[in-house]
């Protein structure tokens, strides 16, 4: 039956939902215990649909909090974690660094100490069940001139404090594998989009604004470029590595995707206009050039072939088909866009669990 009970942080989050949701459904005789802090970020209503299945539990708590989480390690012994819980957001970083030192450093900290302490590695002897798996970024290799790729040998070249702090936790969970033993696997994904990110990012913020007739803040000139992954592609990537990878290896993940901000904005308006039955170009005059992002990094690009050629994961989903249906999704879900903008969710879901 291979038994298994794995904790996911992060799981009430953009990519950890869908990453429960596949994980659930797709393997009834793992335990999953969802972790998570529910900050503005993540919210229960992005699980409904497995919220009563067998295998899944919800735990609310913070992985900042050192003494809850090797309690939580006692009473489930774990036999494996997915790390996604992080703050997440640049512009949130640059406003607000220490909470983002907080959670993604020491918080990765405290869950390391505590897989360490009940796993007892000490020493490199494989084979193992247990397994330590960092779901990390592309921001950490830093920016890209027009030229290049991000491989998994790229020196760690963070701009922003988000990326620090991710870049830090990355270093935490090797350092970890070689002087404890504990067995790791890192991978470092690029921009992801689709149904439950927060309307903070740009994506889903642009679609957001679009419908509203608000402004669409372009930063500096609209010329940085980004990676975009499908992110259900991001979840099956997780899941071919969390049961194939190599103990104590790193594996990019990415779409090879790469469009231009302003030349992805304007597919947005587009179909937009399609959508909302404005006649072509209307939305675009939304388009409001601002200040540029400090420190922004001018380009991403994921050179995926380790994963690709290693474990035979491929995206599945061009470009075209994939930001028509997160219109779609966002357009239909108006009532999701609404709570989490208000924060009522959050509201909603700190009440059900004070009163326990
Ligand atoms: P998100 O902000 O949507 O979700 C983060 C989740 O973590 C939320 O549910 C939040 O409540 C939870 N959380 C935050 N602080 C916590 C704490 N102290 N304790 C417990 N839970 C806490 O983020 P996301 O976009 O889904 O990203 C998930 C992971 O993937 C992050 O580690 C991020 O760095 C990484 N990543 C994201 C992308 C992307 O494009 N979004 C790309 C590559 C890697
Ligand atoms: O590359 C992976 C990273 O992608 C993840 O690690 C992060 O968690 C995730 O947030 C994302 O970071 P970005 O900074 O690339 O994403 P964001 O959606 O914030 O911005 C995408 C690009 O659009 C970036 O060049 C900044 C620009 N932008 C963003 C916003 C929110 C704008 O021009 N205007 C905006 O209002």
């Amino acid at each position: 039956m291979n038994l298994k009970t794995i904790l996911i942080t992060g799981g009430a989050g953009f990519i950890g939902s869908h990453l429960v949701r596949l994980l659930v459904n797709k393997y009834p005789n793992y335990k999953i215990i969802n972790l998570d802090k529910l900050t503005y970020a993540g919210n229960l209503a992005n699980l409904t649909d497995v919220e009563n299945a067998p295998n899944y539990e919800f735990v609310k708590g913070d992985i900042v909090d050192a003494d809850f989480i090797h309690a939580l390690f006692d009473k489930y012994q774990f036999d494996a974690v997915i790390h996604l819980a992080a703050e997440s957001h640049v512009d949130r970083s640059i406003a607000n660094p220490m909470e983002f030192i907080m959670t993604n450093i020491v918080g990765t900290a405290n869950l390391l100490n505590a897989a360490r302490s009940i796993w007892k590695t000490s020493n490199l002897q494989p084979p193992t069940s247990n397994l330590f798996y960092h779901v990390s970024t592309d921001e950490v290799y830093g920016s890209l001139g027009n030229e290049g790729m991000f491989k998994e040998t790229t020196p760690y070249d963070p701009r922003s404090p988000y990326s620090a702090s991710k870049a830090s936790s990355d270093h935490l969970v090797r350092a970890y594998y070689h002087t404890f033993g504990l067995p790791i696997v890192i991978s470092n994904c690029s921009n992801n989009y689709g149904s439950h990110q927060f309307p903070e990012k740009l994506i889903p913020l642009f679609i957001h604004n679009i419908k509203n007739n608000k402004s669409l803040p372009v930063y500096g000139k609209g010329e940085n470029i980004r990676d975009w992954l499908w992110v259900e592609d991001h979840a099956r990537a997780i899941d071919v590595l969390f049961h194939n990878a190599k103990i104590g290896e790193t594996y990019n993940i990415g779409g090879h995707n790469e469009w231009k901000n302003i030349d992805l904005i304007k597919v947005i308006c587009k179909v937009m206009d399609k959508k909302l039955g404005r006649t072509e170009g209307e939305s675009e005059k939304l388009i409001t050039y601002v200040t540029d992002r400090a420190g922004h990094d001018l380009r991403y690009a994921i050179d995926s072939t380790k994963l690709q050629h290693d474990l035979g994961w491929t995206p599945s989903l061009q470009f075209e088909e994939g930001i028509e249906k997160t219109i779609q999704w966002y357009l239909t879900n108006e009532e999701w866009l609404n709570n989490v903008t208000s924060g009522a969710y959050q509201h909603y879901y700190e009440k059900q669990y004070a009163s326990r």
